[in-house]
């Protein structure tokens, strides 16, 4: 039985997937388990992470566990505290999502928020793997509203190339380390194939589509009050501005072979990921409104 918290978010339900079209048991946690969705036949469990008196029994009896924290400055104590609700449960094995430049000092805050939990998993005494992977090719899902409403998509990186993974290669590459004690100790840094702008990234989604897509550079005063208009925290906000900062400059270029070596194929491309999601893309542009 393998464990996979954040069951409903990107990675978790891409990793739901994969373990139960492999037949392997799973058990996936949620806030909700009356309200969450999840294929037939597998283990729900209503764990929160504001009461870690819910971690035992959903370790209770799991051979490995995926550990899929919420990011920013709030989230940073979980990972220790699921570490040990799985050494007291008896789990063999624990799988990190960290993100790419996790200790980067240049990266300041976000560089941050996965240490401690970096730190909890290496010296847990388990068998372990931590994932850094790189910006997810589904955050490009964020576009979707401004193309509905006839706006340019926002370009917040300018014209620093980055490659950014694909969702169902992090799982694969969870997939393998939950199950094979091969990766243990191994920290892997998870990349697309190639390096690309963001308006790159949108000249391939526009090819799929099949119609030109527009792009509007936003300056990062202008991206914080938008996240701020949001309703986001102020100390995400300014982690996130930095992370993207941290692209614009050229800091985040990297290529990286680690899921080819696991997976034994290439990562899947942008494009690749924008095709099979044409479908969720097509909408039609309502009249502008006002920005
Ligand atoms: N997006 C990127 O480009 C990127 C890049 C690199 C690394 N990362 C890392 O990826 C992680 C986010 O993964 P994701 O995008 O798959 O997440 P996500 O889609 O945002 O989903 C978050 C999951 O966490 C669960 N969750 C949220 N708050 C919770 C709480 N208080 N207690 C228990 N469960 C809670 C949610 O479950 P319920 O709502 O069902 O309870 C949901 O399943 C972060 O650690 C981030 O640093 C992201």
């Amino acid at each position: 039985m393998i464990l996979i918290t954040g069951a409903t978010g990107t990675i978790g339900s891409a990793l739901v997937r994969r373990l139960v079209d492999d037949g392997i048991p799973v058990r996936a946690t949620t806030r909700e388990p009356d309200h969450a969705t999840f294929p037939a036949g597998i283990e729900v469990v209503r764990v929160d992470y504001r009461e870690p008196a819910t971690f035992a029994a959903a370790m209770t009896g799991i051979e490995a566990a995926f550990l899929n924290g919420v990011p920013g400055p709030d989230g940073t104590g979980t990972d220790a505290a699921l570490v040990e609700a799985a050494r007291t449960a008896g789990v063999r094995r624990v799988v990190k999502l960290s993100a790419i430049g996790t200790g980067d000092p240049r990266l300041a805050g976000p560089g941050s928020w996965h240490v401690p939990g970096e730190e909890a998993v290496r010296e847990s005494g388990l068998e372990w793997t931590i994932l850094r992977p790189n910006t997810f090719a589904s955050n490009t899902f964020s576009w979707l509203e401004p193309l509905r409403n006839g706006h340019p998509v926002p370009n917040l990186t300018g014209d620093g190339r980055q490659a950014v993974v694909d969702p169902r290669d992090i799982a694969d590459v969870a997939a393998a380390a939950l199950r094979d004690t091969a990766h243990h100790g191994r920290t892997y840094t998870l990349t697309g194939p190639t390096l690309q702008t963001g308006r790159g990234q949108a000249a391939e989604l526009a090819a799929v589509l099949g119609r030109p897509i527009e792009v509007t550079d936003i300056a990062p005063d202008d991206a914080r009050a938008f996240m701020t208009a949001a309703g986001l925290a102020p100390a995400f906000i300014e982690g996130a501005l930095i992370g993207q900062t941290f692209i614009r400059d050229g800091h985040n270029a990297l290529l990286s072979g680690d899921v080819a070596a696991v997976l034994g194929r290439p990562p899947r491309s942008y494009a690749e990921w924008a095709g099979d999601h044409r479908e969720q893309f097509m909408v039609s542009a309502r009249e502008p409104s006002q920005p």
